[in-house]
């Protein structure tokens, strides 16, 4: 990191910066008065004075363009320095839509100050240079708002997709892989959009987080997954599906904050007809960040009879210690290990780890990504109790789940 002041002290009149000048930082004034002005026709407009813990020069910064004004010490200044990346990475990290009205608010005011005739002829003007340097920062603008609006658009979509009903559950079986009986099914979300197709969870799931959206759709799964579990057991009844079969639903960790969450559970389980056993809710690593009041919610969830799954095992930064403290009944294996177990020495290692780490802990272990015959047999002989994948089966609609356990038994009956 190069050595930069922090402090710079300028004398009554000196200039700090002109009109059209490339900016690196931003300044506050720690004391003093300072002049923003701009010269037309010879002659000096101010458009403003600015006085003590007041900044400027941030305009050029976020709006990525050269100095829309220009600014001249009226006493004896001195100025805090802002550098560059400590307002651009926070823009970076900022919501990328509210950091597309800040810079639209920016070139607003802009167009405001200088008017556009004058930035007309500062375009013209700039050297080729400098017209290189801005045309290389302006596109990865351009990008970053395209970006924006594709969230703000999908959100639009999103808000509408339970009432025209284009969220669908599909199911996926997990095995209980010694005996090869359907244990239980994870609840997947899908949404079908008109303009785009099927879409899945991972491209839009994020939106739904940013947004409150989360809370709606959460609370759409948790009804949609024990109606389908219940449509299932009323119309499969096969030898190789558990009694009770479970459903295992997905919760965010922005769900925790959903006041309603256990009360809207409640109601789906009983209306479905469904036992508390019958539910498991699959968490991430990510919740534990939220210390007691993750705690207390899983207590809460084993309180009401619900079993708590670990999804993603393995692919967070969580601490083992929270696997003494957390009360989980299941650990989910990630599918990343499991895909190139056979491939990599170093993921069989990882997944024979996290099934001992189970049995040491006493909590079973279900693997996901099982896509062939031997990755199967490799994890029954670590002593595995639970799979999930392509192997077994893809996941399916209700509709298609119940048709393929029906097709199987007509099979096994002829
Ligand atoms: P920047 O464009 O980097 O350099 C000139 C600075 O002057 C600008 O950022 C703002 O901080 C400030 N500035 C521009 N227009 C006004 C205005 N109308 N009133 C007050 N400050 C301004
Ligand atoms: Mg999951």
């Amino acid at each position: 990191m190069v050595n930069v002041p922090t402090y710079k002290v300028y004398e009554p009149g000196e200039i700090i910066f002109n009109e059209g000048d490339i900016g690196d930082c931003s300044f506050f004034i720690e004391e003093g008065q300072v002049e923003i002005f701009l010269d037309r026709d010879d002659k000096n407009h101010t458009l403003a004075v600015l006085g003590e813990n007041e900044i400027f020069g941030e305009m050029a910064i976020i709006g990525k363009l050269p100095r829309s004004a220009g600014a001249r010490a009226l006493t004896r200044c001195s100025l805090g320095i802002i550098q560059k990346e400590q307002l651009s990475d926070r823009m970076k990290e900022a919501d990328p839509v509210i950091a597309m009205i800040i810079r639209v608010l920016i070139q607003r005011l802009r167009r405001e100050v200088i008017g556009p005739q004058a930035e007309d002829r500062r375009k013209k003007q700039t050297n080729e240079d400098e017209k290189r340097r801005l045309k290389v920062i302006r596109t990865t603008t351009a990008e970053e708002e395209k970006y924006a609006l594709g969230k703000i658009k999908m959100e639009a979509l999103l808000r509408n997709a339970i009432p025209n009903n284009e969220m669908e559950m599909h199911f996926q079986p997990i095995i209980h892989l010694r005996s090869g009986r359907v244990a239980g099914f994870e609840a997947l979300l899908r949404w079908n959009n008109p303009a785009s197709g099927l879409v899945y969870p991972d491209s839009f799931i994020n939106v739904c987080e940013e947004t409150n959206l989360i809370i709606p759709i959460g609370r759409w799964v948790l009804e949609a997954s024990c109606q389908g579990l219940a449509r299932i057991q009323k119309r499969v009844n096969l030898s190789s599906v558990a009694a009770l079969p479970f459903v295992s639903i997905n919760v965010s960790g922005r769900q925790l904050h959903d006041e309603g969450f256990f009360d809207c559970l409640e109601r789906a389980r009983t209306s479905a007809g469904l036992k508390p056993q019958q539910i498991k809710l699959e968490i991430t690593e990510q919740i534990f960040v939220q210390g007691q009041r993750a705690l207390e919610w899983a207590e809460k969830a084993h309180f009401l009879g619900y079993t708590l799954a670990l999804d993603d095992f393995g692919t967070g930064y969580s601490s083992f210690q929270y696997l003494g403290m957390f009360p989980l009944d299941f650990i989910k294996i990630d599918k990343s290990f499991i895909m190139k177990m056979l491939e990599e020495e170093k993921s069989l290692v990882i997944a024979r780890a996290i099934v001992n780490l189970g049995q040491n802990f006493n909590i079973p272990v279900i693997a996901e990504g099982i896509e062939d015959a031997a990755h199967a047999q490799n994890l029954i002989s670590m002593g595995c109790d639970y799979g999930q994948g392509f192997y077994f089966s893809k996941p399916a609609s209700i509709e298609d789940t119940i048709k393929n356990y029906q097709q199987k038994k007509k099979q096994s009956a002829a």
